[in-house]
């Protein structure tokens, strides 16, 4: 998976990588198609987030260890440090969650409930759970969506202010002014997502998207 294309020039704070993988954008058009079923699009975040988990993770420091093959011995290649942790932005952030433990099945998790006021598009706290030693291992939030990034943005001051210092943010889709706006806020955090779409329309919506991603991934609307 070698074809990480960084986005148009503008963006002028933090680094932000595009995860252009051909099967990732044919599973996404799939996700946008406002047809496809509630249980084909939480498969498609499923197999997606599976994806990209192998990108957000490219650069992970190795360490090796003795062990036994059935021929010899070796010093093999482990992943060093301590265990990550996944942040999921509660709801829509489970869908990315649950495929990247099924490749890193022993990351620790936090779970930030967060939702959009529908007015004021302000993020609204609702539930926080993080490992307490946060201050001492690499943080992944994931979120599907990074629309006007106030979502992000809070949720990353959160983790923050409770003591994270290394973080990553893994989306699937991100409009031009939420990039902006967090790269601008966060500009230690790097930002992986599998496209950059073309705005947010009057209500904050990205466009052209997939609509609401929490209520396409749970049949709520
Ligand atoms: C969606 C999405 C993000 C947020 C992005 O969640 O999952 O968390 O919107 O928008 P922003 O960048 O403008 O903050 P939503 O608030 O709809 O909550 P839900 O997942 O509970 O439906
Ligand atoms: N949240 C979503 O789920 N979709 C958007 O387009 C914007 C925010």
């Amino acid at each position: 998976m070698d074809a990480i294309v960084k986005p148009p020039e503008g963006y002028a704070h933090g680094d932000v990588t595009v995860v252009n993988h051909p099967l990732i954008l044919h599973k996404l058009t799939l996700m946008r198609n406002k047809e496809t079923s509630t249980g084909l699009f939480r498969q498609l975040l499923r197999e997606i987030s599976l994806l990209l988990c192998y990108e957000v993770t490219r650069n992970l420091p190795l360490t090796t260890e003795q062990i036994e093959t059935p021929l010899c011995e070796m010093e093999a290649p482990v992943i060093a440090g301590k265990k990550l942790i996944f942040a999921s932005i509660l709801r829509a952030g489970n869908g990315l969650l649950e495929g990247m433990l099924d490749l890193v099945p022993s990351a620790r998790v936090a779970h930030i409930g967060l939702y959009r006021d529908h007015e004021t598009l302000e993020p609204k706290e609702y539930y926080f759970k993080a490992p307490e030693d946060i201050a001492d291992r690499l943080t992944i939030v994931v979120d599907p969506m990074l629309a006007t990034a106030g979502s992000s943005i809070a949720a990353v001051q959160r983790l923050k202010d409770r003591g994270a210092n290394q973080l990553r943010f893994l989306c699937l889709l991100a409009a031009p002014e939420g990039i902006e706006r967090f790269t601008s806020a966060h500009p230690d955090v790097p930002v992986y997502t599998a496209a950059i779409d073309k705005h947010l329309n009057d209500k904050g919506y990205i466009v052209p998207g997939l609509g609401d991603a929490g209520d396409r991934m749970y049949g709520t609307k």
